[in-house]
């Protein structure tokens, strides 16, 4: 995302201090326990299709590279860690490689996940700022399969020198999906997207949803931890948790993609029965690449599917698509939010 301005480093802040806000609220669902699931463990399938491709596991390595200046090795090591679970890799901010070509290599990732969904990613103000010949140009050789487009207004007010001229973004976005000529997905950083925007979105030819609801790395507590702003700040939990969001946007039938504190196969199991078609996963991935390297993350990515496993056995789910019909309870803030909201 947008970090060029002065401050502290983001990813030292990221790795050491608590961004996250631990309020998806999905703590508030509860799964239906089925004790006579009618399954063997061994014929549980998580595999799923999303945006056509085929994914072993209804997971995405989110975008974790925006402020990580060399991010070559990275991103190869996570795209090829995605293409063995058989999951969707997200690149981080293109926008180095936008303004100048040569940060090509530090984004071509095809070599390392030749199968696999590969994301592109860019932010709304690049797209209002560049022509979309430049931006086809840039990331036409990387082969992607989609590009995400962050929505990030809340960390624009936060940060030093934030740019929050967001008005028009609605036809740029438009003129842009329509011109592009590859899926686009839009995505939030940790805010939410709420019904109206996600019927915007539909209207204007979006592809998918990513949420990226409150609950996980709070980018506005990271914006302000970097201007070494130690008092929290009343956007430090602004937004919409992950499970409103969900129920928020699948009225509109588009693919969507949970992302925002998911953190543990149950986490997946509720968001893909509240209406999620796959989830992603940012700063837990960073963090464990960084101590123990692909076999780090690989294993992590390997708990998450046992325990989605675990989840689907206990709810007799033999598919992703038996766990999206599977039962649930909402409880308080969150039983409370859809009811308001008439969701
Ligand atoms: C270090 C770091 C860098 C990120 N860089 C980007 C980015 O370049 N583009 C983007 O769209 N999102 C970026 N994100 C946001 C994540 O993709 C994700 O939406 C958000 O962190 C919520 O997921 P989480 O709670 O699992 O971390 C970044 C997140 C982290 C932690």
């Amino acid at each position: 995302m947008a970090q060029q301005s002065t401050g502290l480093d983001p990813i030292e802040i990221v790795l050491n201090e608590k961004v996250e806000t631990d309020e998806t609220w999905l703590d508030q669902v509860d799964l239906v326990h089925n004790a006579i699931p009618e399954i063997n463990y061994q014929h549980i399938r998580t595999s799923t299709n999303f945006l056509g491709k085929h994914l072993d596991l209804p997971l995405m390595i989110s975008a974790v590279t925006g402020g990580i200046r060399n991010s070559q090795a990275i991103h190869q090591d996570l795209a090829e860690v995605a293409e063995k679970k058989g999951i969707a890799y997200g690149l981080g901010s293109q926008r180095t490689m936008i303004e100048s070509v040569e940060d090509k290599h530090n984004f071509d990732v095809r070599h390392k996940a030749p199968k696999t969904m590969v994301l592109g990613n860019l932010g709304l103000l690049q797209i209002k700022k560049h022509t979309i010949e430049d931006i086809k140009k840039a990331i036409e050789p990387l082969k992607l399969d989609g590009l995400c487009i962050h929505l990030n207004p809340a960390h624009e007010i936060i940060r030093n020198k934030g740019n929050t001229d967001f008005s028009d973004s609605l036809r740029t976005l438009d003129g842009f999906i329509k011109r592009i000529g590859i899926p686009v997905i839009v995505k939030e950083v940790g805010n939410g997207i709420n019904k109206d925007v996600a019927y915007k979105l539909r209207k204007i030819g979006a592809k998918g949803i990513d949420v990226g609801g409150k609950g996980g790395t709070s980018w506005t507590i990271i914006n302000r931890l970097m201007k070494n702003d130690k008092k929290a700040s009343i956007f430090d939990s602004w937004g919409i948790p992950t499970a409103a969001s969900i129920l928020e946007v699948k009225k509109e039938k588009l693919p969507v993609i949970a992302t925002g504190g998911i953190r543990t196969g149950l986490d997946v199991a509720k968001a893909i029965a509240l209406g999620a078609d796959i989830c992603g996963i940012a700063l837990p991935i960073l963090k464990i690449y960084k101590r123990r390297g692909k076999t780090g993350v690989e294993e992590y990515l390997d708990r998450i599917e046992e325990e989605l496993k675990q989840v689907m056995f206990l709810t007799g789910s033999r598919s992703i698509n038996d766990l999206r019909n599977t039962d649930y309870i909402l409880y308080g803030k969150l039983r409370e939010w859809q009811i308001q909201r008439g969701l």
